[in-house]
């Protein structure tokens, strides 16, 4: 059913920055050009790294409506993902996930490479790995607020994400595809099921290119191993 159109990019035709500033401008136009460089997933990052970290230093950058938690999102107990920019063909975004204290998102993969840091609280994270029958973690990190990490699939691309502190935790994503509307996957690591999944973000919808293959969010297409 999850056939490689959801994989493909999505094209939108809403705002490319919904947290419009100078700051953002000057971010987004230089990893642009850093991917537009033609290097490597590695060779990129690491040079994104630095104004990434500049962001990630600087407590007033992003506004607070972008921090609180989400009652009415897709995902449940006010998880949700607030886009900041989403490129208008799908190859670029960035986003605050919010995870209220005590929550975890199911355990899920992200289908592009990029940069995820933690811009508030602590989190628990644990990394996953694909077996014959499902998927099983591989390793436990705890996350502390300024560290990020690069991300680029397959390696470490399933993982869940557990909030630790007394406060909401927000981390920023940075990724190559439009992480919130693309079409990607849930696991359930006791029962071995894997099924078709769409984050949403809280304050931007998902245009559905490919109405003939529309998968609810809410519909079930689970299948085991
Ligand atoms: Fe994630």
């Amino acid at each position: 059913m999850c056939d490689t159109q959801h994989l493909l990019h999505n094209h939108h035709h809403g705002p490319e920055f919904i947290l419009d500033t100078p700051e953002m401008r000057d971010f987004i136009a230089h990893v642009k050009a850093e991917i537009a460089a033609g290097g490597s997933a590695e060779e990129a990052i690491k040079r994104i790294e630095i104004p990434f970290a500049a962001l990630m230093d600087d407590p007033d950058w992003l506004p607070a409506e972008y921090m609180a938690d989400a009652p009415e999102s897709g995902m449940g107990k006010g998880i949700g993902q607030w886009a900041l920019y989403r490129a208008q063909d799908g190859s670029l975004c960035l986003f605050a996930l919010v995870v209220p204290p005590g929550k975890s998102t199911p355990i899920h993969d992200h289908l592009a490479w990029g940069l995820i840091g933690l811009y508030q609280g602590t989190q628990d994270e644990d990394v996953y790995a694909l077996t014959d029958h499902g998927v099983e973690m591989k390793s436990h990190n705890k996350i502390k607020r300024g560290e990020f990490f690069a991300l680029i699939p397959p390696d470490d691309d399933i993982h869940q994400i557990t909030t630790t502190s007394d406060v909401t935790s927000v981390s920023l994503h940075l990724l190559t595809n439009d992480t919130g509307c693309i079409w990607r996957h849930r696991f359930d690591a006791e029962l071995g099921t894997t099924e078709p999944f769409r984050s949403g973000y809280v304050n931007a919808d998902c245009e559905d290119t490919n109405h003939d293959h529309d998968h609810p969010a809410d519909h079930d297409h689970s299948h085991h191993h």
